[in-house]
């Protein structure tokens, strides 16, 4: 009896081991009886806190005083011309203070600092470029607090929290003869240690999969998104509450987690996960040739932002303080998006863009038809220009249908107007393994009756 009594006693002071010691801080964000309690443990906040190093100090920004501008002095400025000469050189000292304070100007500069052969200058000049498109085009999540180099980089080339997209799951093979993990159970830090999917980067923040599962009736009805849907939601969850240090309560009326009736910052996440999607389309992936192989992940893909790249573990990163407003160069209007920009393969001199076009077509189909009418088939002609354009460029083609019918009978006909717009891009003389066709995670693109725009295929070049 004493003896079980023991095994007990220290199986459950095993068990609380891994639980956190109380007293932990509880503070109310929402109205009382809703349990919108945000829970934290002082002693863990200590810790982050004290473990955070205040950004350098910089050089204070001077008048200009007519000083000549620096796209007269230098020769090749395509970004920050319009900056004083002092305050070019101003935000010369401040980018390697926050990105490569060890490695210094030579980090991005041979001896001709015109010359743009190394990799780090041509992202670096792209960089700029981004954090204008950031401060100025993504005030609704950004507000006029904005970002600077150092929110990523933190006075190193390459940010902490960055991620890569995980190899698909046949390449996780647990061992002969057990299958493969289906790309979860991998208790993965990202995503709070869960047996979630491990990688919920890819479908929301690459690409633009639903993130929205939960059914709006009481009844199934209507709602077709999966079990295994729902779970990338979640994991895609648990990455944005560790990635700011916050309860799912932050954003969240967690009576309802569809409802947007509950605190602001929902609706600041909303746009931030925009925004971190458009800057891993728009800005790293075009940049993949650049880097040098062993920059690149295990798909072969470049490094890519998520919540955590910026925040690090706090609602706001370094706790709301605005650097971005002493920096012109990085608030300056930001770039047209179509701008096209010069990306060289890594280590060779600019010539000509390498860059993946981002060519897209959405062609529409007639209620349950698969063949591609004549009057669409015309929109295939950017892509087909794009492809013969890029010969390392690949078409990627993806069906989908509305809501209306039986799942099985729709998937079969998004399946097949896929094929039908292979067969013309074949036709118009686009080899077969260029075309790829790939499956989107729900192909049923409305919720519900007949929607001209839900039928459809999407091409892409890449
Ligand atoms: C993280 C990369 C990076 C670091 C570090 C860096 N630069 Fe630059 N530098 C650039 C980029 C990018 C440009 C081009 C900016 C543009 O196109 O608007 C540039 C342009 C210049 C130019 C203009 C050259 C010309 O004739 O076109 C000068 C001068 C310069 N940098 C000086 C410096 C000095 C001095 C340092 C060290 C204190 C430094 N840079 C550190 C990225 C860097
Ligand atoms: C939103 C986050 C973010 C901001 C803001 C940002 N960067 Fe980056 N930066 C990245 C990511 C992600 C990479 C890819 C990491 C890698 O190099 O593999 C990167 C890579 C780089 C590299 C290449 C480093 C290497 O050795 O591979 C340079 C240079 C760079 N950034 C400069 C800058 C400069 C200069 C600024 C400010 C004008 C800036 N970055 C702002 C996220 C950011
Ligand atoms: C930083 C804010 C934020 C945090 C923290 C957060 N969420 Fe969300 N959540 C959102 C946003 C924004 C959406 C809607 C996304 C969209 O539509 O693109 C969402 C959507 C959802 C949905 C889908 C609702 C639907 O309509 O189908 C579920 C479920 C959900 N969250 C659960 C959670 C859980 C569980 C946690 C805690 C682990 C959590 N969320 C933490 C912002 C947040
Ligand atoms: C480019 C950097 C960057 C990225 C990436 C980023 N954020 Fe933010 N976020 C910010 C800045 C800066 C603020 C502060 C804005 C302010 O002062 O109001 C902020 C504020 C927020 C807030 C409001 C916090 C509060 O206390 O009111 C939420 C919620 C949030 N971000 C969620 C997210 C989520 C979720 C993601 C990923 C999908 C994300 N952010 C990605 C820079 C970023």
């Amino acid at each position: 009896m004493k003896r079980s009594l023991l095994i007990t006693c220290l199986g459950l002071a095993a068990l609380l081991a891994g639980c956190e010691r109380p007293p932990v801080q509880s503070t109310q964000n929402g109205y009382r009886g809703t349990g919108m309690v945000q829970v934290q443990n002082p002693r863990t906040e200590a810790k982050k806190l004290a473990a955070e190093t205040p950004p350098p100090e910089l050089p204070p920004s001077t008048p200009a005083d007519g000083q000549p501008l620096a796209k007269d002095i230098y020769q090749n400025v395509q970004v920050l011309g319009d900056l004083p000469v002092g305050e070019f050189t101003r935000h010369m000292l401040a980018i390697t203070a926050w990105v490569a304070p060890e490695q210094g100007c030579t980090y991005c500069h041979g001896d001709n600092l015109a010359d743009d052969s190394k990799y780090q200058k041509v992202v670096a000049r792209r960089m700029l470029q981004m954090n204008r498109t950031i401060n100025a085009g993504w005030k609704t999540h950004v507000a006029d607090t904005g970002v600077t180099c150092y929110t990523c980089h933190r006075g190193k080339p390459v940010p902490d929290k960055v991620w890569f997209t995980a190899p698909t799951p046949k390449m996780n093979r647990v061992g002969p003869g057990f299958g493969d993990d289906a790309g979860q159970n991998r208790a993965d830090p990202s995503i709070a240690l869960a047996s979630l999917p491990y990688d919920p980067f890819t479908p929301f923040l690459l690409n633009a999969e639903p993130i929205r599962a939960q059914g709006t009736t009481a009844l199934p009805t209507g709602n077709r998104a999966s079990t295994k849907q729902a779970e990338w939601t979640y994991s895609l969850m648990n990455h944005m509450s560790e990635g700011l240090g916050v309860n799912c309560t932050f954003c969240h009326n967690t009576q309802s987690f569809q409802s947007w009736q509950g605190p602001p910052q929902r609706a600041t996440a909303w746009h931030g996960i925009r925004m971190a999607r458009t800057l891993n389309t728009d800005y790293l992936v075009p940049l993949t040739a650049s880097f040098p192989a062993h920059r690149l992940g295990p798909t072969g893909d470049v490094a890519k932002v998520n919540c955590a790249t910026c925040h690090q573990g706090v609602n706001k990163p370094l706790r709301g303080l605005a650097m971005a407003k002493d920096f012109a160069g990085l608030t300056g209007p930001a770039p047209a998006a179509t701008a096209a920009v010069e990306v060289p393969a890594a280590g060779v001199t600019p010539v000509a863009a390498a860059a993946p076009s981002g060519v897209k077509a959405v062609l529409l189909f007639g209620v349950s038809a698969s063949a591609l009418p004549a009057a669409q088939s015309s929109k295939l002609a950017p892509v087909i220009a794009a492809l013969k354009a890029q010969p390392a460029a690949k078409a990627v083609v993806s069906g989908y249908h509305s809501a209306t019918g039986t799942l099985a009978a729709n998937q079969e006909l998004s399946k097949k107007r896929a094929f039908a717009v292979r067969d013309a891009l074949a036709a118009a003389g686009i080899a077969a393994d260029r075309i790829q066709l790939e499956k989107p995670q729900q192909t049923e693109a409305n919720a519900a009756g007949e929607d001209t725009a839900a039928r459809r295929v999407e091409v892409s070049v890449r």
